[in-house]
């Protein structure tokens, strides 16, 4: 595999707290990769570590085979590098397009034309964007804004899109439609790292998944291996794997002499 992305050993945190021990992990040209992890794991950590804008402590990030770890942030969104962070961090008073606008702001072909293109492409992908491009983006639904941050993403024209969360508070139909995307986005050639809490949607997608723990990955191997194992079924699945099924067992254990109890004599 010619890895696209390569994280080696990267330990990096905030003050006097380390956050990530020596996290490494790789993605090839045009895989789906998955990032699980349960609440404070470091996800978005590792997200902010990789775009620059949380600093490397120890180990080292290559990007289409150049070290990236010391780069700036606005540096390795020009090398094809782009995130949609948590929550969209969209600019709220400016409008849909302005939005879009900024996501195009550090790249190279900035010319009308080639603006009106994208912009047209990403309306064509996201048909509610163009309807709403005049609104303000604080006036979107959840759903429309997460499209909106998507779009913006991709007006930077990326090859490596990282994805934190996308689906999260959004209703089954609208994650569909961003899985759908990032599907999409992939048969145009593009890559993805997506960090989710929808472990079964995004294992859906994937070819290849993580498990985050406390800062570190514990479990690492191909979508359909991690949907089957126990114990990402157990912290990540809603509970097939061993653990449930040992819960089951406790009950049914108890099923009969319940019923015997409650049965009126
Ligand atoms: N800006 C910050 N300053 C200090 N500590 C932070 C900061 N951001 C995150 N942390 C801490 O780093 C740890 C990892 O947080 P992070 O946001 O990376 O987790 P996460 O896996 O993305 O969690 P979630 O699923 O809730 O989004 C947590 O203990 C968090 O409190
Ligand atoms: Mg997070």
């Amino acid at each position: 595999m010619t890895s696209m992305l390569d994280v080696a050993a990267v330990s990096s945190g905030y003050g006097r707290t380390e956050v990530l021990h020596g996290v490494s992990l790789e993605i090839g040209a045009h895989e789906i990769v998955t990032m699980l992890g349960a609440n404070g794991a470091g996800k978005s950590t590792l997200l902010a570590t990789i775009m620059g804008v949380v600093p490397v402590r120890s180990g080292t990030i290559g990007f289409l085979g150049e070290p990236i770890e010391t780069a700036d942030t606005a540096a390795i969104v020009r090398r094809g590098l782009c995130a949609v962070p948590e929550r969209r961090q969209l600019f709220g008073d400016m409008t849909v397009e302005e939005n879009l606008l900024l996501g195009a702001y550090g790249r190279a072909d900035r010319s009308p034309a080639a603006l009106r293109d994208d912009l047209d492409t990403q309306y064509q992908l996201f048909p509610r964007l163009r309807e709403r491009r005049r609104q303000s983006a604080q006036s979107l639904s959840g759903g429309e804004q997460q499209m909106a941050a998507i779009a913006r993403a991709f007006m930077a024209r990326p090859k490596l899109l990282l994805l934190d969360e996308p689906s999260l508070g959004l209703a089954p139909l609208m994650v569909e439609q961003i899985v759908q995307c990032i599907v999409d986005f992939r048969a145009r050639g593009g890559t993805v790292l997506l960090v989710e809490q929808n472990a079964r949607a995004a294992l859906g997608v994937a070819d290849r998944g993580y498990v985050l723990a406390t800062g570190r990955i514990t479990i690492a191997g191909r979508a359909g291996d991690l949907l089957a194992n126990p114990a990402v079924q157990d912290a990540y699945l809603g509970g097939q794997g061993s653990g449930a099924r040992a819960m089951e067992e406790r009950i049914r254990a108890r099923a009969s002499s319940y019923n015997r109890a409650s049965q009126p004599q």
